[in-house]
């Protein structure tokens, strides 16, 4: 009875809502089920986050609109982590945006700078909200393939000139989900001089910036001289500080980029809870012990993984960052999957799902404590040798 608007129609069923479907059905009949679906991280946010949060409730200001940027003591605590983490400096009055997490940003974003008729760059393999933006703001995704053989990145010369010309946004995001890989240095400097020969707004997804291994600190984008004159980064307090439900992020960069989103946001929603911000504070300011401890628990369970799935004869990378292992299972991953769902109640996220670059891969979450990785090894074991 109610058309649905067309822009509705492009949009895919959300990926990890699907996952969590199937996990809820096969648990509703009573299957034990192990899922590596969704990246949300099953450890506490860190009690120091949560204190301050209850805290910050004693104070009845913050139970208001919170309205603007975002609090002026939170951002300018973003600007010092920046200054402190990466040697960037960025002026919080004017180059940071707090958002309801970066989701939330990405989401919005393109209807700030795309026209029905234009292009968005957007890598395949990706986290599907760059595409469900441009989607949104009336754009068209043009897809740029990321494959092992480039070390995952988008080859930026292959794109037609008269997309160029009307491209408005190029997306990166690294460490990348769902691929793991990192950028070097040399790969974003000629990103950047790409974006500000066409005039493109380069949109950097930093979401996964401080999972790393093996104390191996991947490149922080506004490290990387010119970043600023084209360039937004997203960031969020989520995966760093096992804060997905919060609901907390930020855009930085470019202040006439940013502040164009801000006002953008204004007319959307009101802010970002004023005590989610204070503890946000607490996240970044206070002693990073936590941050240190949460790399080395994901640590142990990508070793674990990896080294189960290479005993399964499986020719398999070993992440430099991200809580993502990419598999290349060297047939259909959609089936793959599905088989492994349904004999041993295992879920994995079939590549195709982040683009059609994935359709040999699969992902892997190391969301799940490592005894439940173990004793998906196990399972997969049996399920292979029968
Ligand atoms: C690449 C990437 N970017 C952004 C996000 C969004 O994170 P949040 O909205 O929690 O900040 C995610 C979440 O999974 C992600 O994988």
């Amino acid at each position: 009875m109610w058309k649905q608007s067309e822009r509705m129609d492009k949009l895919p069923p959300y990926l990890f809502a699907e996952i969590d479907r199937k996990r809820k059905i096969l648990e509703e009949k009573g299957r034990e089920v192990i899922s590596f679906g969704i990246g949300d991280p099953d450890i506490p946010t860190p009690k120091r986050i949560v204190d301050a949060m209850k805290k910050a409730l004693d104070e009845p200001s913050v139970f208001r609109y919170p309205l603007g940027k975002g609090r002026k003591d939170f951002r300018k605590s973003i600007s010092q982590y920046y200054k402190k983490n990466y040697d960037v400096s960025l002026d919080y009055d004017k180059e940071i945006a707090v958002l309801i997490g970066s989701k939330e940003g990405l989401a919005h974003f393109p209807e700030v700078f795309v026209n029905p008729g234009e292009f968005t760059l957007v890598p395949e393999p990706a986290y599907p909200v760059y595409k469900i933006g441009t989607y949104l703001a009336g754009g068209t995704p043009y897809l740029l393939p990321l494959e092992e053989k480039n070390r995952f990145e988008p080859q930026l010369g292959s794109i037609p000139q008269d997309v160029l010309g009307k491209a408005k946004l190029l997306y990166l995001n690294y460490p990348n989900n769902p691929t793991s890989a990192c950028a070097t240095k040399e790969f974003l400097s000629d990103a950047i001089n790409f974006c500000k020969k066409w005039n493109i707004i380069l949109v950097y997804d930093a979401a996964y910036q401080e999972i790393y291994y093996d104390g191996k600190k991947p490149v922080s984008f506004f490290s990387i001289p010119g970043a600023k004159d084209v360039g937004i980064e997203f960031h969020s307090l989520s995966k760093t500080y096992n804060m997905t439900g919060w609901r907390i992020g930020w855009a930085c960069g470019n202040k006439e980029i940013v502040s164009k989103l801000a006002i953008l946001k204004e007319n959307i929603d009101s802010g970002t809870f004023e005590a989610i911000q204070l503890a946000g504070i607490e996240a970044l300011s206070g002693p990073q012990d936590d941050v240190h401890e949460i790399r080395g628990i994901y640590q142990e369970r990508r070793d674990i993984l990896v080294e189960g799935l290479k005993k399964l004869s499986f020719n398999v990378k070993i992440p430099e960052a991200t809580f993502y292992v990419w598999l290349n299972v060297g047939s259909d991953g959609v089936e793959w999957t599905t088989n492994l769902l349904e004999k041993a109640g295992i879920i994995v996220t079939p590549g195709l799902g982040f683009g059609p670059s994935g359709k040999r891969f699969v992902r892997f979450a190391l969301t799940i404590p490592k005894e439940k990785i173990q004793q998906a090894l196990v399972k997969m074991e049996s399920l292979w040798k029968k």
